[in-house]
């Protein structure tokens, strides 16, 4: 039985009747559920029903809070474990993107200080126009869980995406969003990081995006001291930023392109390194894999998204880019999906080429003492990663011979190549790999510069 606390805000719109069944869903299963509705969503569902179903008041009306005595507007918002939004109507989503607070359901979420999942549901236009897709990035950006919405017919009559997904579809949501750690407050190490500029070329304008305001940080640093085991923390004081997982370059709504990657290799790296000690930061492509212990976690889409972290996380005392980062992204991306005509004609897709992360960051002023890069061959192992290492101006590369295991696998055979020799390991698990690598990161960095005594 979960007794989690949801505090669902329902807004307008002839979906806002699925939130009825969706309130029966989680009280079935033990959550406990406040309900708010906005003044639209009164247009569509009672007050009364929601109480009834939910065994709670039902807040409607921020000036009404009389409240205020027995639970002000910030008490309902920190209360919760979950926000839910379900209607998000195009309305909600652009407030909330623009941190507007004209009522109690939008001022609850300005206040709220615990994760938000976002169900859209509106007209297929709205949802496909410009400006809610720009929300929508914003908002995940900003670390809200914006479900797609269903695609089908409408009420309106129209067909495409913007139907609400079915309660069935929230409901797991829910329970994933409520699985997973709780996104931290503030920055790496508990408080923010300098943005570092990188020049990427000396003789131009920089390709390399500037640092964004923060994305989603997921996991605790605070226990970091204690949480590797007493007797071995190598890496205890040092700084070690990992990239993981492919980047999904969208083409249009529904499609991208993206490189094969499972974010094994670079998720159990960042155990590793966590478990030797370090403060681990992890900028993960869109990859299914649960937040290692002791790392915080930071979730992009694209390479751009990428480079703005990577750049946000600076300074480092050790950078690991295991990402499978696209090289190339769609020029121009449709607002609309792009749609067959039946001609047989196939659109036009130009390519505009990705900024190289690690490139970018082995030139600039913050350039990490040890500069890690990881090349995926076929053949030739050896003999591309000794010329990647020039080309990329890093330390080592971490040539992964991924001939015989296609991506995706459990165990890796890797050469670390540095201009110092070859390092070659049998096949190991990945989670070996990670910890050899996080002995020999360890090693490394105490020649160069020994640690100060805990
Ligand atoms: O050029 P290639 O993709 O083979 O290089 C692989 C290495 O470069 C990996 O460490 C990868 O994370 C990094 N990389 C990057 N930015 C790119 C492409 C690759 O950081 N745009």
């Amino acid at each position: 039985m979960n007794t989690s606390r949801i505090l669902l805000i329902i807004g307008g719109g002839i979906a806002a009747y699925k939130s009825i069944e969706l309130v029966r869903l989680l009280r079935k299963s033990g959550y406990v559920v406040r309900c708010v509705l906005t003044r639209a969503g009164e247009q569509f569902v009672t007050p009364l029903t929601l109480a009834a179903l939910s065994e709670n008041k039902v807040y409607t009306n921020l000036f009404d809070l009389k409240d205020e005595v027995e639970m002000g507007h910030i008490q309902l918002s920190r209360e919760a474990d979950l926000v839910v939004v379900a209607p998000a109507t195009a309305d909600l989503l652009a407030k909330m993107a623009a941190g507007i607070a004209d009522d109690l359901a939008t001022t609850l979420l300005l206040a709220t200080d615990k994760p938000v999942l976002a169900a859209p549901a509106m007209n297929v236009r709205m949802w496909l126009h410009p400006a809610t897709q720009r929300n929508v990035v914003t908002l995940r950006g900003d670390g809200v869980t914006v479900l797609d919405p269903d695609e089908g017919e409408m009420a309106c009559g129209e067909f495409g995406p913007g139907r609400l997904p079915e309660p069935t579809a929230i409901f797991a949501a829910i329970e994933a969003a409520l699985s997973s750690p709780l996104p931290l407050a503030g920055g790496v190490g508990g408080g923010p990081v300098a943005p570092s500029v990188l020049p990427l070329d000396d003789s131009g304008p920089s390709d390399m995006p500037s640092p964004s305001p923060s994305r989603k940080r997921e996991g605790d640093l605070r226990g970091q001291p204690d949480f590797a085991p007493e007797n071995h923390r190598p890496l205890y004081g040092r700084r070690i930023l990992i990239t993981a997982g492919p980047t999904h370059e969208p083409i249009d709504p529904v499609r991208y392109i993206a490189n094969r990657s499972s974010g094994k290799q670079g998720f159990a790296i960042a155990a590793a390194a966590a478990e030797a000690g370090a403060e681990v930061l992890l900028i993960a492509g869109p990859v299914p894999l649960p937040t290692p212990p002791g790392v915080i976690r930071v979730d992009v889409e694209t390479a751009v998204e990428m480079a703005e972290e990577v750049l946000q996380g600076l300074p480092v005392d050790a950078a690991i880019m295991v990402a499978a980062v696209a090289d190339w992204r769609a020029a121009d991306t449709s607002a609309q999906k792009i749609k067959k005509d039946g001609s047989g004609a196939v659109p036009p897709l130009a390519l505009a080429e990705n900024p190289d992360i690690l490139a970018g960051i082995a030139r600039s002023p913050d350039r990490p003492p040890l500069l890690i890069g990881f090349a995926a061959e076929t053949n030739d192992v050896i003999a591309h990663a000794g010329a990647k290492l020039a080309k990329k101006g890093c330390d080592w590369i971490v040539a992964n011979d991924v001939a015989a295991d296609p991506m995706g696998g459990e165990s890796n055979r890797v050469h670390i190549v540095s201009k110092n020799g070859i390092d070659s390991w049998d096949r190991l698990p990945k989670a070996a790999v990670a910890r050899k690598l996080m002995e020999k990161i360890a090693d490394e960095l105490d020649a160069r510069s020994p640690r100060q005594p805990d």
